[in-house]
């Protein structure tokens, strides 16, 4: 009876707001980020507002300089956001009605959260996938510069992790590049997707004041609108792109820096770092540890584990906005601060490192890695290539890894299967001539190098004249806002 009595006036209990809610619930904490791109949404709305008849001109100029105050304020810290008012967009707001009264009163007209928390977003994403895509440029830069101060050194190039045909350090570098250039290709791609305006779908179903929604993306430097109110409330699909594409140039961060953490190794001694860039150790005194090469390595999981996490948010939601949406913004803001804080450490890596030309060459002359070049010549002379495979894999196994006696045996198979020809192996299958032979577009040679570079160069120098003009865009949210 007790328990009955009780449960009752709980239920009549008028709800409330109390702290355990609130601390479960708020997301200001997190979200106070996106207060410029809220602040120019609203503006832009504002605008959209008064056109549509809603607001006259007095209350949209006292909305519009409201906001930019507010704006001022919390770009010096001069204004404080309440956890309590659960999100920025509800503190903001609340500012600006503090502020100006009536007229601020009227900004949420026409608007729910719902579509204000997705354009919020998508304006932040577009400019985050723009600076990420910047400091891609710059790495590609890095890569591409010692690419051509190396640009006749010798390496091995290696399959399995083994020995297996030399190569040109240069190409080496700029197959690092190729990956990077895809990065950016996929994050520019995400960009056409996100720069759409969502404002104008409601909270579900649209609005049913005469809101001019293309007025608004031009206002913002949105490309155009989304199509569907039910799909433009509940759409993360650019969160989900962004954090796969920044992931997998992650994984490519990882890939460079698992070499470079081998390559700095005593075994290996291809590579040496600045000092002031390597990490010591609180006991061993003689240690320079690529630090930077290993956390960006590390970070890449980190990366992983918020695209894992985006897309375990959304599987399952059902149409449209539900709250669980919120939980895209820590993963989003992550994902794009380990991206930009690892291109960053690992480009001046990069830029500070040192290449051992000398020991690179050295390597490339273990591990019997002409042996191909062997196979290839006795296939041009006519020999089937499968047969020549088969004598040549003989010689190597007799020559148990030495690289003079598999010369010498390389010698003996040329005089028996081409006794016409004048050549010898020790001038034949050098590393420098074996990476000569390869000019197929692509390859090694130091021709085809030379124009993959040529080709490279010129792809940077677009796809910076595409990143900058992009920014212009981007920057319209800080022209609406500091006017
Ligand atoms: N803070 C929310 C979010 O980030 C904003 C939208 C809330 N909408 C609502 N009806 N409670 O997703």
């Amino acid at each position: 009876m007790v328990q009955e009595a009780k449960s009752r006036s709980l239920r009549s209990r008028p709800p409330q707001a109390n702290d355990e809610f609130l601390s479960f619930t708020a997301s200001v904490q997190f979200d106070h980020r996106l207060w410029r791109h809220d602040i120019a949404g609203s503006i832009a709305h504002a605008h959209a507002l008064a056109r549509a008849g809603v607001i006259d001109e007095a209350e949209l100029e006292s909305i519009q300089s409201g906001l930019r105050e507010i704006a001022a304020e919390l770009k010096e810290g001069r204004a404080a956001l309440d956890p309590s008012l659960e999100d920025v967009h509800m503190n903001i707001e609340k500012l600006l009605t503090d502020r100006i009264g009536d007229a601020g009163a009227k900004l949420h007209t026409g608007r729910s959260r719902n579509d204000q928390v997705a354009l919020d977003m998508r304006l932040m994403t577009r400019e985050s996938l723009l600076d990420v895509s910047s400091k891609i440029l710059q790495l590609q830069e890095v890569l591409l510069t010692k690419a051509k101060d190396t640009s006749d050194s010798i390496m091995p190039g290696y399959t399995h992790m083994q020995p297996a045909q030399p190569v040109l350090l240069a190409h080496h570098l700029l197959a690092h590049y190729w990956r990077l250039e895809r990065d950016l290709g996929r994050l520019l791609d995400c960009y056409k997707r996100t720069n759409l305006s969502p404002l104008g779908a409601g909270a579900v179903a649209g609005t049913a004041f005469a809101i001019d929604r293309e007025a608004v993306a031009d206002m913002l430097s949105m490309d155009g609108v989304t199509q569907n109110s039910m799909d433009s409330v509940s759409d993360r699909d650019f969160v989900a792109e962004a954090a796969f594409a920044l992931s997998l140039m992650m994984v490519h961060l990882s890939s460079l820096s698992e070499e470079l953490v081998m390559w700095s190794s005593r075994e290996f001694g291809f590579v040496r770092f600045l000092a002031g860039l390597t990490g010591g150790s609180s006991m061993m005194p003689q240690k320079q540890n690529p630090d930077i090469a290993e956390l960006a390595r590390g970070k890449s999981g980190r990366a992983i584990g918020d695209l894992v996490a985006v897309l375990t948010l959304l599987k399952s939601l059902p149409l449209a906005y539900n709250r669980d949406l919120q939980e895209d913004k820590e993963s989003l803001f992550d994902v794009f601060d380990t991206s930009e804080a690892s291109l960053r450490a690992l480009t001046r890596f990069l830029a500070g490192a040192e290449f051992d030309k000398v020991r690179m060459r050295k390597a490339a002359e273990a591990g019997l890695m002409t042996a191909t070049d062997l196979a290839d010549l006795l296939a041009i002379r006519g020999v089937p290539f499968r047969k020549a495979h088969g004598l040549v894999r003989e010689a190597t196994l007799r020559s148990k890894g030495d690289h003079g006696e598999f010369l010498k045996r390389a010698d003996e198979l040329l005089v028996k299967e081409l006794p016409d020809l004048d050549a010898n192996a020790s001038e034949t299958l050098t590393a420098e001539r074996s990476i000569a032979r390869r000019g197929s577009t692509g390859g090694t040679s130091k021709g085809a190098v030379a124009h993959q570079l040529s080709v490279a160069e010129e792809m940077l120098g677009k796809n910076r004249g595409s990143v900058e003009k992009l920014m212009q865009d981007v920057s319209a949210v800080d022209r609406l806002l500091w006017a």
